[in-house]
């Protein structure tokens, strides 16, 4: 069961509010209401770009400590972005973007649009497959605010979210559309896992994340199984670097706390 609801505190926003809790199919709590059956909500603050709210996910008896939003115009992924390593960085290689001009790429695990955004940052054009309709409506939400970004110095915010698409949806239903396998280079998994960071902001921030998708099975396994009997040249997944590995990559790309197995599609 999923037990997050859209809430706000500011009235002016109730009308678009119960707009976006029937588009996500989740409910809608008035500020008055009683929440505390559900230990989720998704918090909208008014915003001055479209579309007019900011969305964050937080605990509901914890929602000052901790909350998880996305901000892909942020000062922290705009330095990633500019001096993480470009093409020369793990994940650049890992995706097999080298000198590549625009490599397709389908992350089914998208959650909060980290690697994704990096990814088309560095040219590829990416579709990002999530299930969870809390964590999609917060990318949504992201991507529209960043397309309406005031452009950083270097444009890349926009280049960037202008090269990404958002898929709501099952991965194992979406990669089973034929269509879908025809326009893909490469395919990259990143599962849920616990969180080793010794940072606490980090730690609280995955903690918050992994609870709101306890509920959600791990389905790792059966994505890859799916990616291999594709005929995809280049699947990727993502692991912490001590992981066991599963089945039989045929290349490894590391670096300091992960490690991307690569795989071949046999379809
Ligand atoms: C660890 S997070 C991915 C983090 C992401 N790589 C980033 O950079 O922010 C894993 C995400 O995959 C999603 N997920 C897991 N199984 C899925 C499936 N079958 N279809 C779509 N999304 C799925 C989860 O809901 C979760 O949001």
């Amino acid at each position: 069961m999923i037990s997050v609801a859209f809430h706000t505190q500011d009235v002016t926003l109730y009308p678009r509010l119960r707009r976006l809790a029937e588009q996500w199919r989740l409910p809608f709590l008035q500020a008055s209401a009683d929440t505390d059956a559900l230990p989720f909500l998704l918090l909208a603050t008014p915003c001055a770009r479209p579309p007019g709210y900011r969305l964050s996910l937080c605990a509901h008896d914890d929602c000052d400590a901790s909350r998880i939003s996305i901000d892909f115009d942020s000062a922290k992924l705009l330095y990633r972005v500019l001096h993480g390593g470009g093409r020369r960085q793990a994940l650049a290689k890992a995706l097999g973007i080298g000198s590549a001009a625009s490599l397709r790429l389908l992350d089914l695990t998208a959650g909060l649009g980290q690697d994704a955004f990096v990814a088309a940052a560095l040219g590829c054009q990416v579709t990002m497959v999530e299930r969870h309709p809390a964590i999609a409506a917060l990318l949504d939400n992201a991507l529209a605010r960043a397309r309406h970004t005031a452009q950083d110095r270097h444009g890349k915010t926009r280049e960037a979210v202008d090269r990404m698409k958002l898929v709501h949806a099952d991965a194992i239903e979406y990669f089973s559309r034929p269509s879908v396998q025809t326009a893909v280079d490469t395919v990259y998994l990143d599962p849920m896992y616990p969180a080793h960071s010794k940072s606490a902001k980090v730690k609280k921030g995955m903690a918050l994340l992994q609870r709101v998708l306890a509920a959600d099975p791990d389905n790792s396994r059966e994505l890859l199984r799916h990616a291999l009997q594709s005929g995809i040249k280049r699947i990727v997944l993502k692991r912490p670097k001590n992981a066991p590995v599963i089945g039989s990559p045929v290349g490894q790309v590391r670096s300091k706390a992960t490690r991307f197995d690569l795989y071949t599609g046999t379809g």
